[in-house]
């Protein structure tokens, strides 16, 4: 019988590039699209579509401009200048395992140049070896919202085939410099957002194209990165016989918000359209709903001979997913109260509660989410993204008391373990979001915090950027040295 969680079980916490490392104009990095977002004070954190609007001119004014104030992932966390730090403080937490990204345009600092850059493959050989130090092992995403700007700008991002060459050329450097140093891969971040948010996914800026035109490139881009994808495991694999190669989900939850068959089909409907995605990776071929789609809407993906052939020789060996919240879905919404999310809306669900940012917090959501993606696929998961964004204080005698924090993340632990050890599900690790305090994806904010690791900055950079351990810190290590049996 099954009593908890694997021996084995990876738990950690993750970041990504862009949003913690700071340093964007050091050590040869070229700019990436994540540095050319603006923290935007005077729009409302919940409304996604300004936040994220970004024209061509406002690319150029922000490739002209050296600010850190309101291009806040320039800064980051500073993460660049203290990783010894930080992976010290990772290490007393007793993490097993720590989720990071290569920045893209650290390696090739214009995404397209014949050589790579040894000052950053030099960077991330002595992260890796920090990592070891400690007995971390590193899970490295290979895209997560880091295309270089260059790309963008000369070649419309994704949306062109060349770009699948360049990001070959990219992992083919990576999997061989640290071939002795990491083991477990995903390819791109959250690969169904590039329908959410094109720009900081494919490098493609929406107001270059009309809108019909725009849903075709938005698709066509995406099959750009399924074979992207496919390669970067099968370069993986090749370079790093023992590796192990995962997509990377964001797994929407959406219950029906009656029991009207209408909304039960609604609620069907959205969930088919997030796991389209991972379908797709995990069986190496379009699922025929996807294709359905594509027909209706009249978009035809232009492929090449043998894309089909890559895509289904190269499937992912491990399904992983963020897991944030849920909502509602019904036939007819218009009268009903909405939810917030960093990318995602939907019905508001009346018998859960909501953070600061709109988001419903639903534990036994990841439990049904994890029942489903096994039950699907049968291939192991890994939860590589969970946790809540809160605006912490510090305290003046430097403590941080994030209850809230340890309550959420207590839950949807509990919730995982259920599913490991009630519903025979297969999971790898735990790796909840944003372990040091960064930057947000989606507002650019350093005040929404998700860490154990409170860094001291505020949404304009101001402070000391010193690490403070929260309250979380200490409960998270106990999780940890029980394996998760004590929570
Ligand atoms: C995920 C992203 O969607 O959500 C992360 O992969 C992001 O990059 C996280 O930071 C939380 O979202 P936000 O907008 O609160 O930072």
């Amino acid at each position: 019988m099954i009593k908890g969680f694997r021996d084995d079980f990876l738990w950690g916490g993750a970041t990504a590039a862009n949003q913690i490392e700071g340093a964007w104009n050091v050590g040869g990095k070229g700019l990436s699209v994540s540095d050319v977002l603006t923290y935007k004070p005077d729009v409302s954190v919940m409304d996604y579509k300004k936040n994220n609007s970004y024209t061509m001119e406002d690319i150029k004014i922000a490739m002209e401009s050296d600010d850190t104030r309101y291009y806040a992932k320039r800064r980051g966390s500073d993460h660049y200048n203290r990783y010894k730090e930080d992976i010290a403080l990772l290490g007393e937490m007793g993490f097993k395992v720590y989720r990071l990204s290569i920045a893209w345009s650290r390696i090739y600092p214009n995404g397209d140049d014949l050589e790579p850059n040894e000052e950053g493959l030099q960077f991330y050989d002595d992260l890796f070896d920090e990592c070891a130090k400690y007995g971390i092992e590193p899970l490295v995403t290979m895209s997560h919202y880091e295309p270089p700007i260059n790309l963008t700008v000369k070649y419309g991002g994704w949306s062109d085939r060349r770009v699948i060459g360049f990001f070959s050329t990219f992992v083919d450097t990576i999997t061989k410099r640290y071939k002795n140093k990491v083991k477990y891969w995903l390819t791109f971040n959250e690969v169904d957002s590039m329908i959410r948010h094109p720009f900081t996914t494919g490098g493609l800026v929406e107001s270059e194209y009309d809108e019909k035109e725009f849903e075709q490139v938005v698709y066509q881009s995406m099959h750009h990165q399924f074979v992207a994808s496919a390669l970067a495991t099968k370069i993986t694999h090749e370079n790093i016989p023992e590796s192990q190669v995962g997509c990377m989900l964001t797994k929407l939850m959406f219950y029906p918000f009656t029991s009207k068959p209408e909304d039960v089909l609604a609620a069907q409907q959205d969930q088919r359209n997030t796991l389209a995605y991972s379908d797709t990776q995990v069986r190496g071929e379009y699922p025929p709903y996807l294709l359905a789609l594509f027909e209706r809407k009249g978009i035809e993906i232009k492929k090449e001979v043998g894309d089909d052939e890559i895509m289904k020789a190269y499937p992912v060996d491990f399904v992983s997913f963020s897991y944030y919240s849920s909502s509602c879905s019904a036939k007819n919404s218009e009268e009903l109260a909405k939810t917030a999310g960093n990318t995602s809306f939907g019905i508001k669900n009346p018998h859960l509660e909501s953070n600061a940012w709109g988001w419903q917090t639903d534990p036994i959501g990841l439990r049904i989410s994890l029942v489903d993606l096994y039950d699907r696929y049968q291939k192991p998961l890994f939860i590589v993204e969970n946790g809540l964004g809160y605006e912490d204080v510090l305290e003046e005698d430097g403590t941080v008391n994030d209850d809230y924090r340890i309550d959420y993340l207590r839950e949807h632990i509990q919730a995982m373990k259920d599913a490991v050890v009630e519903d025979g599900v297969d999971l790898m690790g735990y790796t909840s979001w944003g372990c040091i305090d960064l930057i947000s994806a989606s507002t650019n904010q350093m005040s929404k915090r998700y860490g154990f690791i409170y860094v001291d900055s505020d949404d304009f950079g101001e402070g000391t950027f010193d690490r403070y351990r929260k309250k979380s810190f200490y409960w998270y290590k106990d999780v940890i040295a029980s394996n998760g049996e004590k929570l």
